[in-house]
């Protein structure tokens, strides 16, 4: 495993690794001008390989669930991995947060990471050849740009993610019930006991889901809500207010912003997805050791996975994640630091 370190003139730094194309650490200012980091993680490599949580990985062939592990393309039934239950997850027993990437530090602002996944792999169809880019520029934002070249010939499905757990009191003792958070949409895709979406886009309005002003995380986390049951507090997949197009790439939106009062972190999020997993840390369960040998307790840390929706390939009324044999993909997301 090989670090890397990029920065910018504010003294952000992240550290990412080639296992996993992880993103390790993530150092921002607070309102006191003080760094400190933001992510969970572990110490050292086997943390990361024999880790479940997914701590700052890069997700793929397919981030999120995709239903019995199964589906159909081009008249051909696919059988993935089924790691979550019944269900496929975040690309199988061992997803791309699981691999070695090929590195190269671009410069010091910035690391590209490639590999090839092969036709078959975790039962996907096709090869395809995944280039991730972090940048942190000076305008204290940390850029993810996705590219990926399918190989000619066979069809695939591709959607590909970034795990990073926050807590933006940089200090993961604290829970993030009291983070505000602010969401940029109206709908979002309700799920089924195995939080496998419905095909319904539902309205958040009138549920504990609206987080289209801002509100504390926990203010209503324990609400009695039939999908925040299912989903054990947040593990929803928002739909961003945007026109949603079948295909192709859109520009980036702002999707999510964070606040968190005790440190004055502000923490937004621009992406070119249609969707964002909001994810409230309901299953850290203070099982794993983690940096400094720190556990990482039920809700001390939050996701915000910029995604296509969870088992889009079973559903064909969703924005499409096909990628044709020969074919391009690619995605940027941008989370932004600052303080209030
Ligand atoms: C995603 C899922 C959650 C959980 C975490 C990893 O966010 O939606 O249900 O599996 O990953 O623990």
């Amino acid at each position: 495993m090989h670090l890397y370190t990029i920065r910018n003139i504010h003294g952000l730094e992240a550290q990412l690794t080639n296992f996993g194309a992880t993103l390790i650490s993530l150092k921002t200012l607070d309102r006191h001008g003080k760094l400190a980091d933001i992510l969970l993680g572990y110490d050292d490599v086997a943390g990361y390989e024999h880790g479940t949580y997914y701590l700052g990985g890069s997700i793929g062939r397919y981030g999120n669930r995709i239903a019995m592990g199964k589906f159909n393309l081009n008249g051909t039934t696919y059988h993935l991995a089924t790691n979550n239950g019944a269900n496929h997850l975040h690309g199988g027993v061992r997803g791309y947060n699981k691999v070695v990437w090929e590195a190269k530090q671009l410069s010091g602002h910035a690391v590209e990471f490639r590999y090839t996944s092969k036709d078959g792999e975790e039962g996907y169809p096709g090869e395809v050849a995944i280039k991730i880019v972090y940048t942190l520029n000076d305008h204290n934002e940390l850029r993810i740009d996705y590219s990926v070249d399918a190989a000619p010939g066979k069809d695939t499905v591709i959607n590909l993610t970034n795990h990073s757990y926050f807590n933006l009191t940089a200090n993961p003792q604290n829970t993030i019930l009291d983070h505000v958070l602010m969401l940029k949409a109206s709908r979002f895709t309700p799920v089924d006991s195995g939080l496998i979406p419905t095909g319904e886009l539902r309205a958040v309005k009138g549920t504990p889901l609206d987080f289209t002003q801002a509100t504390a995380i926990g203010a209503r986390i324990g609400a009695d809500d039939e999908q925040l049951k299912l989903g054990k507090g947040y593990d929803h997949n928002f739909v961003i207010d945007r026109t949603l197009v079948t295909t192709g790439q859109q520009s980036l939106v702002m999707a999510a912003k964070v606040y968190e009062p005790t440190s004055g972190r502000v923490l937004e999020v621009e992406t070119t997805e249609p969707g964002i997993q909001f994810y409230s840390g309901n299953f850290l369960d203070g099982a794993e050791k983690g940096k400094d040998g720190q556990v990482y307790n039920f809700r001390s840390a939050f996701c915000l996975e910029t995604q296509h929706f969870p088992d889009s390939p079973n559903h064909p009324e969703f924005p499409s994640t096909t990628l044709k044999g020969g074919g391009h993909y690619a995605s940027t997301t941008v989370y932004r630091f600052s303080v209030r």
